[in-house]
């Protein structure tokens, strides 16, 4: 027995961070949760305290940060596997549900679909980092690399949103694929706020009642 492990995945500006603050506040009281168990609301990278150091290596868009592709991958493990013993562990060992803005099928999507890189490579070292940690369930907000450019117009771009739309619509594709072998929940993140939330939370129920 243990807590529970919820992942919202999706290119950028796809809403992930304002839905995972709704659902965090909705869920204490939706009947799912057992009165003593806790939200933990967590990201990758940055989720651990050294992770936040190996976030700003990662995202920093200085001109002068350029990691070849592997090690990037191994950068984005490094953090994952410091996020998985420090962070998620230990709070689902704590019978609480962890909500993590992105896990490891970013890396499968922006560093195996996007970059271009082996994606046996990635999935051993997935393997490698991982062990027994799952997701129990993956939310994927689908919006098109058109609408994620047009949403973050006022925005500086950190690195891997300065990369363009050529390299978000490959992500973007390896993403259908991967949430259409994996079974997720495909959430059309174009509608208004609302209901997206709503959607997501239909789904939370359907699985955890
Ligand atoms: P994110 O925190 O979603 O950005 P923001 O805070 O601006 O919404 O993610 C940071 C970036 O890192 C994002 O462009 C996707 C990228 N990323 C990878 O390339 N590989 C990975 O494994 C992960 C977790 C993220």
């Amino acid at each position: 027995m243990r807590g529970k492990f919820i992942v919202i995945e999706g290119i950028d500006g796809c809403g992930k961070t304002t839905q995972i603050k709704e659902i965090s506040e909705w869920l204490p009281n939706s009947g799912l949760m057992h009165k003593t168990s806790k939200i933990i609301k967590t990201r990758e990278p940055g989720g651990s305290e050294f992770g936040k150091k190996l976030r700003e290596i990662l995202l920093a868009n200085n001109g002068i940060n350029d990691p070849d592709p592997l090690t990037e991958l191994l950068i984005y493990s490094a953090d994952r596997s410091e996020h998985i013993s420090k962070v998620i562990k230990p709070s689902l060992n704590r019978f609480d549900w962890v909500i993590s803005d992105r896990f490891c099928d970013s890396t499968l999507a922006y560093q195996g679909y996007g970059r271009g890189l082996d994606q046996q490579i990635i999935k051993q070292l997935e393997n490698i980092v991982c062990q027994e940690i799952k997701p129990d369930l993956t939310i994927f907000l689908e919006i098109s690399p058109e609408m994620s450019i047009a949403r973050r117009e006022n925005k500086i771009p950190d690195r891997i949103e300065s990369e363009g739309i050529e390299f978000l619509q490959k992500v973007n594709e390896g993403f259908k694929l991967i949430a259409k072998e994996k079974n997720w929940e495909i959430i059309s993140a174009s509608q208004e706020i609302k209901k997206v939330s709503a959607e997501i939370k239909d789904s939370l129920l359907k699985h955890f009642r």
